[in-house]
């Protein structure tokens, strides 16, 4: 017997079913006649958020001062494994330093509308990029003896009734962008604890949906730590224990604790099941609290350096001109109210007390640049102010340059609500206008966790999407716009012309208590590739104060089956003038068409920093799952035969390099044989065509529509049709093929699976 299970087996059954919730907002139970330690949670993906004696889950009260870095929007936008795992270790460091045990992120949700109120703690739309950056979070604060919490598992995607929503989503679509997002982090990185959603999917509630956290997050992708409540998610326990949730949180005042014992002692609950959830529990409580550092101590001002650093390889410039970057000699006029109270992080239970805050004001003084200030607009008013925005537009105009730091108030975007609209509000739509009339050279600055709409871009120079910087936000913005350092991130999501244009459009945020994922896999690029419908700025777009050359793609095969992995490489030239780094991105575009296929899907990624004159060789590798797709029917990933493109970019739509590669794909199944089966489907499989020719070898002379079955060239298209579409028991209505042969068909075919 193993030591937990002995210990396990001196416990009560009341202790057994207390450890199954937690003792307060922040800490689990500990049994302490047993040494059973308790251990501490806290949020959250960019910043702890430990607290002292007021406790909520909302951000509401205040924390122990930590280092806020940039949030997912950003962070994503780096591209950058390794920043992720810098930024994840020093969240561990600060875990530790803190006395806890777990923290609560990241959260790997996709980005189904840009309306989720959440959006800004998420990383992508793609579930290759935000399940590997979720990975390397993760991997980098469990290197430190500190537990994740990848959350919120699944199909979070929306905050409106987001304790009670029903997700209904297609098992392909779940399989191929909502689960993918998890899919690698839980495999590769193995978190030490995952957090339920708090909705429902697909009718049964994520915190008791035995499918998902037990035969697929464990039994199919080998999770082995334990899985939390999202807080408050618990709808009812005993069924939640037996689906595979672990821990209650925060507490339920002992009410769900009484559940548990009452159902074990009347038989309803078996004792292996708690048993089995203890054993989990303990395996990382002891883990967490063996790893712990007592005297740990973190660097404030490096994490700030490090925070000023993953925010300037956060940031995208979306549109320049050539005005950026500015030269120290130019006098700007910088507005708007967000330079001197930058919004920097996210609202609800990601806030962080930073520890300092550098707005773009005092990263200007302290570089001695040439600027005057002026307020622009209000952030906490919506309304135009004529006043402000005729004193801005006067600064405007006697300077050189106008940068308008502008963006979303946080009420426009928080946890808990979803956005109505992507505009910014009327006073800084109504600044706009007053500053371009004047000034020609402008260029905007953002401050957002989630795409805006834009009407206005084509009046300004140049636009520097700064997402939510983080507490050194403004000493990155300085970075960028002085040409300190180039920007090299890309957008991970796409920005829309209009709310009308984007994929859940017709489907978002749902019906009452249901939403529809009608767009199903055209989710994000997806859906703007495959309609052809151009984006504001599409996914991956990014721009560099330096240039790219992209040359001499190759792959290691010339076709593939599936076994081994593929690598494509290509050289990356920096042929600007001045140091920078590059995001490099593989597209597979699948020419099969066996299923409904997108035009074209993230399968790789890179990043890479170049001196000037530098090249630089990339290597990507593809293995077989890049290039499959999910046969929910079969429950099982399926490789297709054909032609599939492979594509090189700087972005989603600046494909530089391409080249087409055969695929010799799995042997097509045999489909579920009954009297309704279509001929067509049939004959894709060709034992299935070798019985058909047998059995309607006699009667197909009299029956045109047999000419495709039987390789005959009818030149009929109307007749190869009606044989295509026809199911077997319509044999009997054209031809002399009786019931009893129809019986006989059916067998044979069966006898093929
Ligand atoms: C959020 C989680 C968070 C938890 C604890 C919930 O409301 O959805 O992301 O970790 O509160 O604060």
């Amino acid at each position: 017997m193993s030591t937990l299970k002995r210990l396990i087996s001196r416990m009560t059954l009341e202790e057994k079913a207390g450890l199954c919730s937690g003792d307060q907002f922040w800490r689990t139970k500990a049994v302490e006649r047993l040494g059973i330690p308790a251990i501490n949670l806290s949020d959250g993906p960019h910043g702890l958020r430990a607290q002292g004696e007021e406790q909520d889950h909302l951000g509401v009260n205040d924390s122990r001062p930590a280092t806020c870095f940039p949030t997912a929007a950003g962070l994503a936008s780096s591209w950058s494994v390794e920043l992720l795992e810098q930024l994840g270790a020093a969240l561990g460091d600060e875990a530790q330093a803190e006395g806890l045990h777990v923290v609560l992120g990241p959260g790997a949700n996709i980005k189904r509308s840009p309306l989720c109120g959440r959006n800004f703690e998420y990383f992508s739309e793609d579930p290759l990029l935000s399940s590997h950056l979720a990975a390397a979070h993760i991997r980098g604060t469990q290197s430190r003896g500190v537990g994740s919490s990848l959350k919120h598992f699944a199909a979070n995607n929306q905050e409106h009734r987001r304790m009670s929503v029903d997700a209904r989503i297609d098992e392909r679509t779940l399989r191929e962008i909502y689960l993918a997002s998890f899919e690698h982090a839980v495999k590769e990185a193995q978190p030490w604890t995952v957090m339920c959603a708090y909705n429902r999917l697909n009718g049964e509630y994520c915190s008791e949906h035995a499918r998902l956290l037990t035969t697929i997050l464990r039994d199919e992708w080998g999770f082995e730590g334990f899985v939390v409540s999202d807080w408050g998610a618990v709808n009812e326990r005993v069924p939640g224990l037996e689906a595979g949730m672990e821990l209650e949180m925060p507490a339920s005042g002992g009410e769900r604790d009484a559940q548990i014992v009452a159902a074990v002692r009347e038989g309803r609950l078996e004792e292996a099941v708690l048993d089995r959830a203890v054993e989990r529990l303990l395996r990382i409580t002891f883990r967490a609290v063996d790893a712990r550092q007592e005297s740990a101590e973190f660097d404030a001002d490096a994490h700030h350096q490090l925070a000023r650093r993953i925010a300037c390889e956060s940031m995208v410039l979306l549109q320049n001109d050539g005005i950026l970057p500015l030269s120290n000699e130019r006098r700007v006029a910088i507005i708007g109210e967000f330079a001197e109270r930058p919004r920097y992080q996210g609202g609800g239970s990601s806030h962080v007390n930073a520890t300092r805050v550098e707005p773009l004001l005092e990263a200007l003084e302290t570089r001695g640049a040439l600027f005057d200030y002026l307020k622009g607009f209000e952030i906490d008013r919506d309304t135009p102010d004529p006043r402000l925005e005729q004193a801005a537009a006067e600064g405007a105009r006697t300077a050189e340059v106008a940068v308008l730091c502008l963006g979303l108030p946080d009420r426009h975007e928080s946890e808990g609500y979803d956005r109505t609209h992507l505009n910014l509000p009327a006073n800084q739509l109504a600044l706009i206008a007053a500053v371009t009339r004047v000034q020609p050279n402008t260029v905007v600055v953002l401050a957002n966790g989630a795409p805006i709409a834009m009407p206005w871009a084509g009046q300004v120079s140049a636009i520097l999407e700064g997402y939510l910087g983080g507490q050194a936000v403004g000493a990155a913005l300085a970075d960028l716009l002085y040409g300190e350092v180039s920007p090299s991130g890309k957008l991970a999501e796409t920005f829309p012309h209009r709310l009308e244009d984007t994929p859940a459009h017709l489907n978002f945020p749902g019906d009452s208590d249901v939403v529809r994922y009608g767009e199903g896999i055209f989710v994000g690029y997806r859906h703007y590739d495959t309609l052809g419908t151009d984006p504001l700025f599409p996914f991956g777009h990014g721009l560099s104060y330096s240039r790219f050359d992209y040359a001499n793609l190759t792959l290691s095969a010339s076709d593939f089956d599936g076994q081994g992995s593929l690598t494509v490489s290509c050289d990356i030239t920096n042929s600007g003038e001045r140091e920078a780094s590059e995001i490099v991105q593989l597209y597979l575009s699948d020419r099969t068409q066996s299923v409904p296929m997108a035009a074209q899907a993230l399968r790789g990624f890179d990043r890479v920093t170049l001196a000037p004159g530098e090249t630089a060789r990339i290597e990507m590798g593809l293995s077989r799952r890049d290039f499959c797709w999910y046969d929910a029917e079969r429950a099982d990933w399926r490789l297709p035969t054909g032609i599939f493109e492979v594509r090189i970019g700087a972005s989603s739509r600046d494909i530089r390099l391409n080249q087409c590669i055969e695929v010799r794909g799995d042997a097509v199944a045999l489909p579920v044989i009954d009297r309704n089966i279509l001929m067509g489907d049939l004959q894709r499989h060709e034992g299935a065509t070798r019985v058909l020719r047998q059995h309607l070898a006699d009667i197909a002379d009299e029956l045109p529509m047999l000419n495709g079955l039987m390789s005959r060239d009818g030149g009929d298209d109307l007749m190869d049709a009606m044989g295509h579409y026809l199911p077997l028991r319509a044999l009997v209505s054209f031809s002399g093929f009786t019931e009893a042969r129809l019986e006989d068909l059916l067998k044979d075919l069966k006898a093929l699976a």
